[in-house]
């Protein structure tokens, strides 16, 4: 059952946060709903911009229409990942997404705002809700100081403006993480500091963290003694999930970690296979590690086993 996230985040709000999860194929997606159904977990299917370029956006519809059809017991959203405003357009016109992101975080503050309100508007016309983003993530690199790091974090002041002017229904904020798998240089972290802040300054309002794979130091070693070369990957401690969602992040985006779990899987098949040939064996691996992986990573969203709960939400 596709629903929006917002219905979503009213159970979770300040007890667990909802797994967001990027998709490109039908692996991806046979081993994202298998995942979700053996932990018993809602959750929010993405899409970004490259996923809907990847073949063609209508096959990816297609194939999660097909998949609610398949798993008629999951509970989840379909959300446009980083949107520009003509994608999130497109999506809201499209009448299949429950829920879009704009990303317009690069703007300047009333540009940002004004770009969200005119998706907003369009969004909640049509029962859609609108994820907004405000502050920069990006990598820490050494030579940056930590002033001009901690500059583009989410200003808890100007969260509060923005929400209210914006109209959104949920904000990603820039706390300390980055997109891939290379996220901290040294002992950088989350800046909870940052989170609780703005959580006093918008109460009950559901936040998001992106930036959020935790690059399972295993994973990179099995990856490496496989041929790959991911040198210092390093990600979030996935046991700071559960202080973040009392903090009020009801949405927790990883992308990366699956996409290692895929780099793993089909690595080592073809190595300690050299003669084979065929997609498929190294498909089925695929999508049984990806739902194991999803799984174990609820568990540690606190999402999983909440599914019953969120259905009589619903009711
Ligand atoms: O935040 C970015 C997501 O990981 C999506 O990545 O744009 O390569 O599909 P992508
Ligand atoms: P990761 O690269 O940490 O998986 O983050 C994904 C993300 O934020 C998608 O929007
Ligand atoms: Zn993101």
């Amino acid at each position: 059952m596709i629903v929006t996230t917002k219905k979503l985040f009213e159970a979770a709000y300040g007890k667990y946060a909802i797994g967001a999860y990027n998709i490109n194929n039908l692996e991806q997606a046979m081993g994202l709903f298998r995942g979700n159904l053996d932990s018993q977990a809602p959750f929010i299917i993405q899409i970004s911009k490259g996923a809907r370029a990847y073949t063609d956006k209508l096959m990816l519809e297609g194939m999660i229409r097909s998949a609610n059809e398949v798993f008629p017991d999951a509970i989840f959203a379909v959300h446009l990942d980083h949107g520009d405003e003509e994608t999130a357009l497109d999506c809201i016109n499209s009448g299949f997404y429950s829920s879009v992101m704009i990303d317009a975080s690069h703007a300047p503050f009333d540009e940002n705002i004004a770009i969200t309100r005119r998706v907003v508007d369009a969004a909640h016309a049509k029962g859609i809700v609108v994820e907004a983003e405000l502050g920069q993530l990006g990598g820490v690199e050494e030579h940056v100081s930590v002033d001009e790091a901690d500059a583009k974090l989410t200003n808890p002041d100007e969260a509060k403006e923005f929400v209210e002017r914006s109209g959104c229904d949920s904000l990603a904020c820039a706390i300390g993480t980055s997109h891939g798998a290379f996220k901290f240089s040294g002992s950088q972290g989350l800046h909870f500091d940052v989170l609780a802040d703005i959580q006093k300054n918008l109460p009950s309002f559901p936040l998001v963290m992106h930036g959020s794979s935790s690059v399972p130091q295993e994973e990179v070693k099995r990856i490496n003694e496989a041929g790959g070369t991911l040198l210092g990957a390093k990600g979030v401690d996935a046991d700071q999930f559960k202080r973040a969602a009392e903090l009020g992040v009801t949405k927790i985006n990883i992308d990366t970690d699956g996409r290692l779990v895929w780099t793993r899987v089909h690595r080592e098949f073809f190595r300690d296979k050299p003669d084979q040939f065929d997609l498929r064996p190294p498909g089925k691996i695929f999508m049984a590690e990806y739902a194991k992986f999803i799984a174990a990573k609820n568990v540690k969203l606190g999402s999983a086993g909440q599914l019953d709960e969120v259905r009589k939400l619903l009711g």
